[in-house]
C-alpha cells in the first residue's frame, strides 16, 4: 500500500516537474478593462450560491459580477485552479455566515444586506490579470497561487481580487492543479504549527509532533512540513491510509478504527506539539499524551468560534468562545502545564513563499486526490461530503489554462488599444 501511494505521488511529482508551467510574463498588458471604473460591470463564469443549503443551492453563471482592483494593493487573478476544503462545505450551509457578513461589510449587518451571492472556493493557482498602483512583488502575467480568506468572494470563479499580501508566486515544478491543492491547508498549517505551535525550520528537529487525523487535506500537508522541518511524526489514521502517510514520511502510524486510539498513543513517548484535525472527544484524551510542565502545546484546529456566533450572535458568540477558551487554556496550564490552543487559518503570502521553495525542492508534494472540470463543481462537493478524504480535491476552472489566459490578456490589450483610440478620436 505505501509503495503504491509512494509510486502515485512521485509520479504525478515527475510529470509535473518535465511538464512546462510557461509563464506569460512576456505578455505584459494591464487589464485596463476592469480597472477602469466605468467599465466595473463586467460578468464572468462562476459558482455561487443565493442562498445556504445543500448541495441544490450552488448555481452556474456566467453573468456573476468580475471582482476589479479596487485599492492600490490589490491584484487581480485569473484562476485556473481551485480546491475544496471542508470549509466550503459548511460555509455553503451557511456555517459562519454572521461573523462573515460582518468581516466582509461591517455596514451590511447593520443594514440588514444580502451577503449574496457568495462564491466558495478557498484556494487559488493563477495568473495575475490586473494589478493595482502600489503592488510591487507581482505584475501581469505572474503564475500565483493563494488561499483566500473566508471573508472573500472564492475561487470557483473566472477571477479572484485579493490584496498583495495574501499572494505569492507559485512554484514552478507543479502544474495549477496540484498548486491549488495546497495554499489554504498550508496557511492552516503553519498558522498552527509556528503561531500556536512554536515550530519553526529551525526548532523542529528534536520535537515529537502527534497530528491527528493525519491522511486529510491539512494532515498530508503538516506531516511533510514536519519532515521537512526534522521533527519525528506520528499520525492517527484510518488502516487504509496507513500507506499514504507513512510515503509522506509519518514515523509512527496509529490506526484509530483498530482499538483504542488513546490507549495506543498512552504507550508511546510522550509528546511537545499535537494538532488535532478531529476535535470533539479527542480533546479530552489527547492532553494527557503532552509532555508536562516543559512547554508542550495542544493546538486544535477544530473550535466552536463561528458556530458560536451563529447560533447566539455575534457578542455573545464571541464572549462564549473567548470563556471555554480561556477556561480550557487556564485549567490545562494549572493541572499540567500545557497550553492549550485554537488553530486558525491566517491569510499570509510570506508563509507561502517559503512552501514554495519547499514545493520546488521536492520536499513537499501536492497530494491530489481527485479532480473535477469546472462544469462539474456539485460533483466535487459531492466527492467531499462522503468524507474519508486522501489529500485534496481539485477543481480546474480554466481546462485549458495557459492558452485560455494568452488570449484573455490579448483580448484585454485589444479592448484597451480600442477604448485609447476611441478616446483619441474625441480628442
Ligand atoms: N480552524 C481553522 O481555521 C481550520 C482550517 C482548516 C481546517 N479546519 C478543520 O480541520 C479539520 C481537518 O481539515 P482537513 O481539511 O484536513 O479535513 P479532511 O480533508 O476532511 O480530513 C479529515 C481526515 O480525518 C480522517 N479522520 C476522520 N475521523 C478520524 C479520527 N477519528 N481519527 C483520525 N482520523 C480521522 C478522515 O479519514 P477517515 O474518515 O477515512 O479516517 C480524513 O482523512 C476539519 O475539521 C476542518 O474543518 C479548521
Amino acid at each position: 500500500m505505501a509503495s503504491n501511494w509512494l509510486r502515485c505521488l512521485s509520479r504525478a511529482h515527475a510529470a509535473a516537474a518535465g511538464g512546462s508551467t510557461r509563464s506569460l510574463a512576456g505578455v505584459c498588458c494591464r487589464r485596463h478593462v476592469c480597472s477602469s471604473p466605468s467599465s466595473r460591470q463586467s460578468c464572468m463564469s462562476a459558482w455561487v450560491v443565493d442562498q445556504y443549503g445543500s448541495n441544490g443551492v450552488l448555481r452556474f453563471t456566467e453573468e456573476a459580477t468580475a471582482p476589479t482592483v479596487r485599492s492600490p494593493t490589490e491584484l487581480t487573478i485569473q484562476v485556473h485552479a481551485a480546491s475544496l476544503n471542508p470549509l466550503d462545505l459548511a460555509m455553503r450551509g451557511g456555517y459562519g455566515a454572521k461573523m462573515l457578513k460582518l468581516r466582509r461589510d461591517p455596514m451590511s449587518v447593520m443594514d440588514g444586506d444580502s451577503e449574496f451571492p457568495v462564491i466558495l472556493g478557498r484556494d487559488v493557482s493563477g495568473v495575475v490579470v490586473d494589478c493595482g498602483a502600489e503592488v510591487t512583488h507581482f505584475a501581469p502575467g505572474d503564475e500565483v497561487w493563494a488561499a483566500v480568506p473566508p471573508w472573500k468572494q472564492g475561487s470557483l470563479a473566472e477571477f479572484v481580487t485579493l490584496t498583495e499580501y495574501e499572494v505569492s508566486l507559485k512554484p514552478e515544478l507543479v502544474s495549477h492543479t496540484e498548486a491549488a491543492s495546497i495554499p489554504y491547508v498550508a496557511s492552516t498549517a503553519l498558522s498552527a504549527l509556528v503561531s500556536g505551535g512554536g515550530l519553526c525550520r529551525e526548532s523542529s528537529s528534536n520535537k515529537r509532533v502527534l497530528i491527528t487525523g493525519g491522511s486529510g487535506g491539512v494532515g498530508t500537508f503538516s506531516i511533510q512540513l514536519l519532515k521537512a522541518w526534522g521533527a519525528h511524526v506520528t499520525v492517527t489514521c484510518s488502516q487504509n491510509a496507513e500507506g499514504l502517510v507513512r510515503g509522506l514520511g509519518a514515523d509512527e502510524v496509529v490506526d484509530y478504527t483498530s482499538g483504542d486510539v488513546a490507549e495506543q498513543l498512552e504507550m508511546m513517548e510522550k509528546f511537545d506539539v499535537i494538532l488535532d484535525n478531529i476535535g470533539g472527544e479527542t480533546e479530552q484524551w489527547a492532553m494527557g499524551l503532552l509532555k508536562p510542565w516543559s512547554g508542550s502545546k495542544y493546538i486544535t484546529l477544530v473550535t466552536p468560534l463561528l458556530s458560536n456566533t451563529d447560533s447566539l450572535g455575534l457578542l455573545d458568540g464571541t464572549v462564549n468562545a473567548g470563556i471555554t477558551l480561556c477556561t480550557k487554556a487556564v485549567q490545562n496550564i494549572i493541572s499540567s502545564g500545557v497550553f492549550y490552543r485554537w488553530g486558525l487559518y491566517a491569510p499570509d503570502g510570506p508563509f507561502l513563499d517559503e512552501v514554495r521553495k519547499l514545493v520546488d525542492s521536492g520536499k513537499i508534494l501536492p497530494v491530489v486526490e481527485a479532480q473535477f472540470p469546472f462544469s462539474q463543481v456539485p460533483q466535487a462537493f459531492q466527492k467531499l461530503e462522503l468524507g474519508h478524504a486522501r489529500g485534496k480535491t481539485v477543481v480546474r476552472v480554466a481546462e485549458n489554462d495557459t492558452r485560455q489566459a494568452e488570449e484573455l490578456v490579448q483580448d484585454v490589450c485589444a479592448e484597451s488599444e480600442r477604448g485609447a483610440q476611441g478616446t483619441a478620436q474625441q480628442n
